[in-house]
C-alpha cells in the first residue's frame, strides 16, 4: 500500500491535488480487493481510536465510515447530537474536546454549518475528516463517486459528467465539481435556474437548463436529491412540476442515442428526481457507489492515520 500522502485532515476536495486524489483512489482499489476476501479485516489502524461525530442524520456515510474503521481494526466510538449533551447547550468545541479527552486520535464529523470542520482544525490537534458540512463539501462522497466512475468507465479524463438537480443546496455538487475537474472530466450542471448558484459558471462548469440536452451531452449523470429540509423558500411551484421538467425516467434514457451511467449519492426521493425503473436499472451504479464508499473511506483513514499526532 502506498502511504506517501502528506495530509493531516481531509476538509474538502478543493485543497487536494490531482495526484493526491489519484493516490486515494489507487489505495481504495487495493482496499476493495481486501474487503472482498473471506477475511476482510487488516490490522492497519490497530490502537488508533476514531470518533464518528454526527450532528446531522446519515445512513451511508456514518455506517460506511464505521465499517471502514472496523475493517482497519481501529477502535470506534459513535456520537449523535440527538440524545447528547448538545441538547443541554454544550458547544461544538467543548463537545469535541471532551471526546478527545478520552484519547481519541481522529474525528470524522458531519455538521450542518458550513466550515465547522475547518473551524475545528484550527482548535484541535486530532485529524479531522469532513463527512459533510452544510451545503459546502462532502469530500469522501466525491472520492467514492470518482472511484465508481473510474471503475465503470475505465478512466475519468475526457468524460462528460452532468450533475442534475438541487445544486444550490448540495455539498455533493461542489465536491463533485472539484474532483471531476481535477481528474480531467468536463462538468455540466443542470437544473431549474432557481436551484443553480448565481456564480456557478465561475467554477468552469457548463450550465444547461434542458435536462434532455444535458442527458444527450453526458457520459454520466449524477442526480441529486431535492433537499427540501434546506429550502426555506419555494424554489419551484411543486414537486410534481419539478419531476415533470427534471425527473429522469427510463423513457428518457431509451430516447438517447447512447448508453449513459446514472449515479445518485442517496438517499433517493423515488419518483421525484429518479423513477424506480431508472434507479433499479442496469444504467444505475447507485449501490456500487455505496459499496465503494467503504473502500474509499478505508483509504482516507489509512492515509491520514500516517499523520496521527
Ligand atoms: N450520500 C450520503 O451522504 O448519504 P447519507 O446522508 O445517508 O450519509
Amino acid at each position: 500500500m502506498p502511504n506517501s500522502i502528506i495530509m493531516k485532515h481531509l476538509l474538502g476536495i478543493k485543497e487536494l491535488s490531482p495526484a493526491k486524489i489519484g493516490e486515494i483512489l489507487d489505495t481504495a482499489a487495493n482496499f476493495k480487493e481486501v474487503i472482498n476476501r473471506p477475511i476482510k479485516k487488516v490490522p492497519s489502524l490497530r490502537d488508533v481510536t476514531i470518533a464518528n461525530v454526527f450532528f446531522e442524520n446519515s445512513t451511508r456515510t456514518r455506517l460506511s465510515f464505521e465499517l471502514a474503521e472496523k475493517r482497519l481494526s481501529a477502535d470506534v466510538i459513535n456520537f449523535s447530537a440527538s440524545g447528547s449533551s448538545v441538547k443541554k447547550g454544550e458547544t461544538l468545541l467543548d463537545t469535541v474536546n471532551n471526546i478527545l479527552a478520552m484519547k481519541v486520535d481522529m474525528i470524522v464529523m458531519r455538521h450542518s454549518s458550513v466550515g465547522a470542520p475547518h473551524f475545528l482544525a484550527k482548535h484541535i490537534s486530532a485529524n479531522i475528516i469532513n463527512a459533510g458540512d452544510g451545503t459546502h463539501e462532502h469530500p469522501t462522497q466525491a472520492l467514492l463517486d470518482a472511484f465508481s466512475v473510474r471503475e465503470k468507465l475505465g478512466e475519468i479524463e475526457g468524460k462528460k459528467i452532468v450533475i442534475v438537480g438541487d445544486i444550490l443546496h448540495s455539498r455533493v455538487a461542489l465536491s463533485n465539481i472539484f474532483a471531476f475537474q481535477k481528474l480531467g472530466a468536463e462538468v455540466m450542471v443542470c437544473g431549474p435556474i432557481t436551484l443553480l448558484p448565481k456564480h456557478i459558471r465561475e467554477l468552469g462548469v457548463k450550465v444547461e437548463l434542458d435536462i434532455h440536452k444535458a442527458l444527450q451531452w453526458c457520459d454520466v449523470a449524477n442526480v441529486l436529491r431535492i433537499q427540501l429540509e434546506r429550502q426555506q423558500i419555494k424554489y419551484f411551484p411543486s414537486l410534481r412540476e419539478y419531476t415533470l421538467y427534471y425527473g429522469i425516467n427510463k423513457a428518457m434514457l431509451d430516447s438517447l442515442d447512447k448508453e449513459i451511467v446514472v449515479m445518485h449519492p442517496g438517499p433517493i426521493n423515488r419518483g421525484i428526481e429518479l423513477s424506480s425503473d431508472v434507479a433499479d436499472s442496469e444504467h444505475a451504479i447507485i449501490l456500487d457507489q455505496v459499496e465503494n464508499g467503504v473502500a474509499v473511506r478505508m483509504a482516507v483513514l489509512y492515509l491520514l492515520a500516517g499523520q496521527v499526532s
